[in-house]
């Protein structure tokens, strides 16, 4: 069974030639090209290919893999967004992801950006590197008996809950389906109870139709003033021109961003040497209460072994007819 690795790099491949001893009837070839119309005719001769949240997998490429009898797109990644399901369904290629591979290791750096942002530490960091010992612009809030806003409380979601636990936090949450396992700690409130309640806002939401620009300047309106909100879930969350209009009124003590609406060009890529002239990221890093990370949330050692294990497990069940609850349907 062969497979076509999608836009790889070289922690992806240690990853997966360590899993890869598991599975020995399986052979993977790397491109550093990322899955799209362009790229999708690569296939050819292979029987899957491996994908991930910056892939542009909608019907043209779809097409393209069809056309070169491709049956299988694993997505190394929970989201699958970026997949036109209806367009995979026509041609009968079957979409597998990795649900859950270590929702601590995400969760784990939503609770860093939030603390990040209230001490101001990449400020912190420079200051004292240029030998400012001063503590200008870096009073944060202590989140202990403050209260913290889950939106969103499945696997990640619920890590985030117990880690505030952990800080001595009261949590409101909301989802379409509440968490019993939360629920001696949890409080399930409404959306605009969480919005007008919280100190602290983290998003745990898949991106849908209905979940699309849930923060906007209307609920960034009902939020407190000095709240911090965190998203390391998908970038389409947050409407990003609502979030510049509502740092400018100054609703937000911080805001730390793991994903944007823009990231699909940046995920990964060194372009420190471009001028990204359009670029909104830019605009937001223009403001001192504003820290972006490149979609690291999954990177730790233990997410990309978890990944690489499921992965091809998921691509081994396909091909023997095994069913599994991976499957995008
Ligand atoms: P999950 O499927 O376990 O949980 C998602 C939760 O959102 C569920 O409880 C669901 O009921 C809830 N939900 C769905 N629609 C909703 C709505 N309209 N309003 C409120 N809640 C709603 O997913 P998991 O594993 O916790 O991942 C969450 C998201 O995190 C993924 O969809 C993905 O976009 C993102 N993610 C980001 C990573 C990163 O590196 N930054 C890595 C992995 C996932």
């Amino acid at each position: 069974m062969k497979l076509l690795f999608y836009d790889a790099k070289s922690y992806d491949q240690s990853s997966f030639t360590e899993a890869l001893k598991n599975f020995p009837d399986m052979e993977i070839e790397y491109t550093k090209s990322d899955l799209d119309p362009r790229t999708a005719f690569l296939a050819d001769g292979f029987d899957a290919v491996c994908a991930f949240v910056s892939s542009d997998i909608g019907p043209r490429t779809l097409e393209i893999l069809h056309s070169k009898g491709i049956r299988l797109i694993l997505m190394r990644c929970a989201g699958y967004n970026n997949v036109d399901l209806e367009a995979a369904n026509k041609y009968d290629i079957c979409v597998m992801r990795v649900p859950g591979y270590s929702p601590e290791a995400v969760a784990e750096h939503a609770m860093a950006l939030a603390l990040a942002c209230n001490r101001r530490l990449y400020k912190a960091y420079n200051k004292v590197r240029e030998n400012d010992f001063s503590l200008n612009g870096l009073m944060g809030f202590t989140f202990y008996g403050k209260t913290a806003g889950i939106i969103g409380t499945g696997k990640i979601g619920a890590a985030m809950c117990r880690i505030c636990r952990g800080f001595g936090m009261k949590i409101l949450a909301y989802d379409v389906y509440p968490n019993e396992s939360l629920k001696d700690f949890v409080e399930y409130v409404s959306l605009e109870k969480v919005l007008s309640d919280s100190d602290v806002i983290s998003l745990h939401c898949p991106l849908t139709d209905d979940t699309r620009h849930m923060i906007n300047i209307d609920t960034i309106r009902q939020m407190k003033d000095g709240v911090i909100l965190v998203n390391t879930s998908r970038g389409g969350l947050v409407r990003t021109d609502d979030l510049v209009e509502g740092i400018r009124m100054l609703k937000f003590a911080g805001v730390g961003l793991d994903v944007y609406e823009e990231e699909a060009d940046n995920v990964f890529e060194d372009r420190s040497d471009e001028i990204l002239e359009h670029s909104t990221t830019a605009r937001l890093l223009s403001f001192p209460n504003v820290m972006i990370t490149s979609h690291q949330g999954f990177f730790t050692r233990e997410a990309l072994a978890a990944i690489a294990a499921t992965t091809l497990q998921n691509a081994s069940d396909f091909f023997r007819g095994t069913d599994s609850e991976n499957r995008v349907r």
